[in-house]
């Protein structure tokens, strides 16, 4: 029988399957561990459990590894004898280059905020993707995304609604100053009158219930998450400024605005950034948006980096998604589009295979190589992802590749349902 300390679980029927490799995830089966290189595709070797008697294993190490998780096992208990699994994690085993990367993540200025380039998006720890989080995974994940060197988190709230708000704040607890901390308003009305709402009254009340829920008296960056057609951007940014004059928040962004709307919103109130979808498989800003930006020195936060996790070729079948998984209200999601568009996930593959790095990085890479005032923010609640995405930072693509990139096959779908379509500008 394995005893369970921390945060280990413990389960009646052993399941061998690692669903977190690279967080070194300890299972154990009644005494009998092993060390295999069960996802090679990942940096670490993960610790899996020790197959009944007679299976192939490697290196038994049981009384460490327990004792690195957390775990108490009862000696002497057979492995053929299994009544019970442990999971737990061990504390990462950092190579050296990890290490010294902490202090090497480059930086991106955003308007005249200085930001990691990659920063981490903190979405998906709550909603979106498959429902309510593992709040302990996740705030390990923003942990480690801080020692990564990471200084840019991105939250809102309507995500959850507040629950991750309230993620990030415990997580932040001690670190706040180690980040420059995003959150946006506007999806939710605080006047009663429902739809978006950007009217000063709401504002007011959104900044209030932000500030609590994330522990801390002030924000860094303050998002208007979509515009809203019936509250002038003027009023909506004139109040903005009162927040910034009174030291609640210290920077103004947008999302998913106009080139229209960003000249006026910008004419009452430096705006520092922009959040909105781009990726290689997005390039809407492309054309308009991205010029002006540069013309008016506003710097650019792109959204969905990883183009809802499509891009980084980790799902190869619509029907792998959960019932609850918002992407299959997604038009790129679609059966129909989804098998058209591994086409782009497969070019992207073979650029990564090409310079040694992950689907992702290069989708990350491709992003940093538009420019010093791009900081994308990939979102995930895994450390490993989290580690592989700040990997990022370090890799170089060749002009041929990012011109290949560039000519990406463009997706099939929109990159929305037509609900969400109608309320980003274009
Ligand atoms: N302003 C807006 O309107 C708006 C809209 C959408 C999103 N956002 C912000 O942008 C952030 C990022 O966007 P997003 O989360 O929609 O999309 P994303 O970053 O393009 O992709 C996230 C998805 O990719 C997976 N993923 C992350 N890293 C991976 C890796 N290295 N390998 C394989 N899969 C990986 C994640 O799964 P796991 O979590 O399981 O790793 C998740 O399902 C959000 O968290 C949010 O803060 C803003």
């Amino acid at each position: 029988m394995v005893y369970g300390a921390g945060d280990v679980r413990v389960e009646n029927v052993p399941d061998a399957r690692l669903v977190e490799s690279s967080d070194a995830v300890v299972r154990a089966v009644a005494g009998c561990i092993s060390r295999s290189s069960f996802a090679p595709e990942h940096r670490h070797t993960p610790v899996i459990v020790g197959p009944p008697r007679g299976a192939r294993t490697r290196g038994h190490e049981p009384a460490r590894t327990f004792a690195a998780a957390g775990l108490r096992m009862k000696p002497g208990a057979p492995c053929a004898e299994a009544d019970a699994i442990g999971t737990g994690h061990l504390p990462q085993r950092r190579p050296a280059e990890a290490a010294r990367k902490d202090l090497t993540m480059k930086h991106a200025k955003l308007g005249n905020l200085d930001v990691s380039r990659i920063g981490l998006g903190a979405m998906g720890m709550s909603t979106a993707y498959i429902g309510p989080g593992d709040d302990d995974q996740s705030i390990r994940t923003i942990h480690r995304a801080l020692d990564l060197g990471v200084t840019f988190l991105d939250t809102a709230e309507v995500y959850g609604p507040y629950i991750n708000e309230e993620l990030v704040g415990r997580a932040l607890k001690g670190r706040r100053d180690a980040v420059v901390l995003a959150t946006k308003f506007g999806l939710i009305s605080h006047t009663g009158r429902g739809g978006l709402d950007s009217s000063p009254a709401s504002i007011r009340a959104a900044v209030e219930g932000s500030l609590r829920r994330l522990g801390t008296d002030y924000i860094d960056l303050y998002y208007q998450h979509r515009v809203d057609p019936d509250t002038p951007i003027e009023d909506t940014i004139g109040a903005l400024a009162e927040l910034v004059a009174e030291g609640k928040i210290r920077h103004i962004g947008l999302s998913e605005a106009g080139v229209a709307t960003i000249r006026r919103a910008h004419a009452v109130h430096p705006v520092t950034a922009l959040q909105s979808e781009y990726s290689l498989w997005t390039r809407d800003p492309e054309p308009a948006v991205l010029p002006l930006l540069r013309e008016l020195r506003i710097g650019f936060v792109p959204y969905s980096p990883l183009g809802r996790g499509f891009l980084t070729g980790q799902i190869r079948s619509a029907g792998e998604l959960d019932d609850a998984d918002f992407r299959r209200n997604n038009p790129r999601f679609s059966t129909e589009n989804f098998d058209r568009n591994l086409r782009s996930a497969d070019e992207v593959a073979a650029v990564a295979s090409e310079v040694g790095a992950t689907s992702a990085q290069v989708a990350l890479a491709w992003l940093l190589a538009k420019g010093d005032d791009i900081a994308p923010i990939p979102g995930t609640k895994r450390v490993s992802r989290v580690e592989e995405n700040a990997a990022a930072d370090q890799v170089t693509l060749a002009p041929e590749q990012i011109d290949r990139l560039d000519r990406l096959t463009p997706a099939a779908g929109d990159h929305h349902n037509e609900e969400q379509m109608r309320m980003i500008e274009r």
